[in-house]
């Protein structure tokens, strides 16, 4: 009994300065928010819900459903579009108001920097393009920018997209007619990435690729502990193993471009970054080293890697469960396909970034699926927005689905509706309509994604027809569906 008393205090003892620290901590924060009320300018309202885990069971819970968006809406009529929480171990701003997201994307002065959870920092190391700021960022992001979106460069990979797609779908025949969309799409485009990044095609190289990169990922959402064991320490390991291939590959390309005089339009990411002097006049000294563009070849898998797999995916899910689009589309590119077929012509780019109705399903797909639904930052000064005070330190988090799903902007936001685009068309503010981000950080692969998506679709629809199982999707921690949407497919009857 006596020892049970002595270890009861024990705990006690030991348990009282952690509790006094919260404490602590909590106070102050409550106190620098009734400080800065002032000056017209408010940190917003909202609740910091329970010590210490404060909202975040209610917000993982509102992920598992169909409605991710319903913590945001609960809390915008509680206390308006731009509210204050406490989420997975932070204080939050949460900004479902357009205006706002703007200017958070725009980030004039520099204000905001992104803001990661900790596995993904270690992961991804401070040079990366997602993680760095300021003048390198601007280069890096100009450099990938232009490269993604010149002329030249979708002309070549138009071939290239092709060829991958049609490919894979000649294969799929092979597999007793059940293919499962979602494993298929991303074998695609993980092809396609790699050659746009590094040049490298099927075979080893690749199987090596993907298997590596895969087991890399795996760690980006998990407990930030880096011992021997650990899902962390397992995939620093699988990314030491990219880096080591990568660096192999930029050497020999160095070597090649040191050999060689003339050099064409780049080929690849690896080209563009090898390439560039810099502004100043000392070219050499301004070169980017080897190390920091092998980092960032594999850190730029990362945002192309998931999200047009799942984009192609949930277009196919939308279509499944409206035959009267599938049936639009279908006509529009099968006119596309017999005039090709007639005037045996090459497909360029434009021809299918300019079928209206399959871009307005890509749109409405975007939309809807909201894959990246929304982008974190954190303030590097007290930030003055819209009547809002954002305090130093504090992370804001610009919720895109919020925007995306609000009747005010779209009509029946839950209906897949890709007439509504021509409707609104060109009137549409780009400030609601936001699943590439915006301002400094605009996703670079844009384009690239979009006519990935067209080509896809293409193909898909006049080679198939198909019948899909049912299915459901999932939004938390990553969009995607269920059971991978399994299809039937049977040729299609010309
Ligand atoms: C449907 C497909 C895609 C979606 C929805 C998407 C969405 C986004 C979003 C929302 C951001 C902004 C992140 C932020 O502000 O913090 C972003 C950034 C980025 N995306 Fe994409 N992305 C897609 C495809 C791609 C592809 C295919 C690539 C590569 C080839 C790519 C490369 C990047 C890079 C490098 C950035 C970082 C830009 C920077 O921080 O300067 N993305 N993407």
């Amino acid at each position: 009994m006596g020892c049970l008393i002595s270890d009861s205090w024990v705990v006690v003892v030991l348990f009282l300065p952690v509790l006094w620290v919260f404490y602590k901590v909590w106070m102050m924060m409550r106190r620098n928010e009734v400080e800065r009320n002032g000056g017209g300018f408010a940190v917003p309202r909202g609740s910091w819900g329970w010590p210490l885990i404060g909202e975040t069971l209610e917000f993982i819970a509102c992920g598992y459903t169909s409605k991710p968006v319903s913590f945001m809406d609960k809390r915008k009529s509680l206390y308006g579009n731009v509210f204050r929480t406490h989420i997975l171990g932070k204080a939050i701003v949460v900004s479902t108001d357009a205006e706002v997201n703007r200017m958070i994307l725009q980030n004039h002065g520099n204000a905001f920097i992104p803001c990661y959870p900790k596995s993904i920092t270690e992961l991804l190391g401070k040079s990366s393009i997602l993680q760095m700021n300021g003048s390198l960022h601007k280069r890096v992001h100009a450099l990938i920018g232009v490269f993604l979106k010149s002329p030249q460069f979708k002309s070549r990979i138009t071939r290239d997209i092709e060829n991958v797609v049609r490919f894979s779908l000649s294969n799929w025949m092979n597999k007793s007619c059940q293919v499962y969309v979602q494993d298929e799409t991303k074998k695609i485009t993980f092809e396609i990435l790699v050659r746009v990044l590094l040049s490298v095609g099927p075979g080893e190289e690749m199987n090596f690729l993907k298997r590596e990169f895969e087991e890399f990922i795996k760690g980006l959402i998990c407990l930030p502990i880096k011992l021997p064991g650990t899902r962390l320490y397992k995939s620093l390991k699988a990314k030491e193993r990219l880096l080591k291939m990568v660096n192999k590959i930029i050497k020999e390309r160095k070597n090649a471009m040191e050999k060689t005089e003339e050099s064409g339009p780049p080929n690849d990411a690896i080209d563009v970054l090898l390439r560039d002097t810099g502004d100043s006049d000392e070219m050499q000294q301004h070169r980017l080293p080897l190390d920091f563009i092998s980092g960032n070849i594999i850190e730029m898998m990362i945002p192309g890697e998931e999200t047009v797999p799942t984009a192609m995916t949930l277009a196919v899910k939308f279509l499944v469960d409206n035959p009267v689009a599938l049936a639009h589309l279908l006509d529009e590119n099968m006119e596309l396909k017999t005039r090709k077929d007639q005037t045996c012509e090459e497909y360029s780019w434009t021809d299918y970034m300019s079928l209206p109705f399959t871009q307005d399903v890509i749109s409405e797909t975007l939309r809807l699926a909201n894959i990246i639904n929304a982008v974190w930052r954190k303030a590097l000064k007290d930030v003055k927005i819209k009547g809002y005070l954002i305090p130093k330190g504090w992370c804001v988090l610009a919720s895109f689905s919020s925007i995306h799903m609000d009747e005010m902007n779209y009509e029946n936001p839950y209906e897949f509706d890709p007439w509504r685009w021509k409707k609104v068309g060109a009137a549409i503010s780009s400030n609601i309509f936001t699943p590439f981000g915006g301002g400094q950080r605009l996703c670079p692969g844009l384009e690239l994604s979009r006519l990935e998506i067209s080509i896809f679709l293409h193909h898909l629809v006049t080679t198939y027809r198909w019948a899909a199982e049912k299915d459901e999707i999932i939004y938390f921690p990553t969009v995607r569906m269920k059971r991978k949407l399994p299809i039937t497919i049977m040729p299609l009857q010309q």
